[in-house]
């Protein structure tokens, strides 16, 4: 066996990556690629999520304790890149990737259009990880498109999933 010195948490990926949405407390809305995320119980419904502490979407959600996981579908890969590699402190990154959203039924974040799942989630605590925040949260509101979700399950290849740095597969 290699003992690895670095990037433990790569034996743990692939990961469903989704764009995290959040909104400050002046109403500006932030987007985010995030991978980093687990269910945390099922009754009552909760997850995990963690934010890396300088970026800006863990400022907004610190203001306002609530965010959207909203999961991409196959075709939006090249807007998690865009949102997974520029701060919404410099750049209106809806704006960027061409995304339009709508208002959710829990949440001032908004949900983006043309995603396949949303979680509306209000933060109930979060603790210090390292160089992250890790936000455990209510989930508030469940949707999903039920073309690509049967049964409770995920159909073959419609879900991206993060293998690690600059690889996405599809699940
Ligand atoms: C596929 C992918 C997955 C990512 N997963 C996470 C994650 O789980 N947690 C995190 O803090 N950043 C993650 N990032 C990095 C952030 O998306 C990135 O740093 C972003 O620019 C932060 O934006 P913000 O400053 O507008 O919040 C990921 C990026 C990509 C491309």
């Amino acid at each position: 066996m290699k003992r690895l010195e670095h990037n433990f948490y790569r034996l743990l990926h692939p990961k469903v990556v989704f764009l995290l949405t959040s909104v400050g407390k002046d109403g500006r809305a932030n987007v985010m690629s995030c991978a980093w995320a687990t269910p945390a119980s099922e009754e009552p419904p909760m997850v995990i999520v963690c934010v890396a502490k300088e970026h800006y979407t863990a400022e907004l959600i610190l203001e306002t304790s609530e965010f959207v996981i909203n999961i991409p579908n196959k075709n939006m890969e090249k807007i998690i890149w865009i949102c997974g590699s520029k701060s919404g402190r410099n750049v209106d990154k809806f704006k960027e990737a061409g995304l339009r959203t709508f208002k959710g039924k829990n949440t001032e974040a908004p949900l983006i259009e043309g995603c396949i799942g949303y979680l509306e989630c209000k933060v109930e605590k979060f603790i210090e990880t390292g160089e992250c925040y890790a936000f455990l949260a209510h989930v508030k509101n469940c949707m999903v498109d039920e073309r690509y979700f049967v049964r409770n399950l995920w159909i073959n290849d419609s879900v991206p999933m993060h293998l690690g740095g600059n690889k996405i597969v599809y699940f």
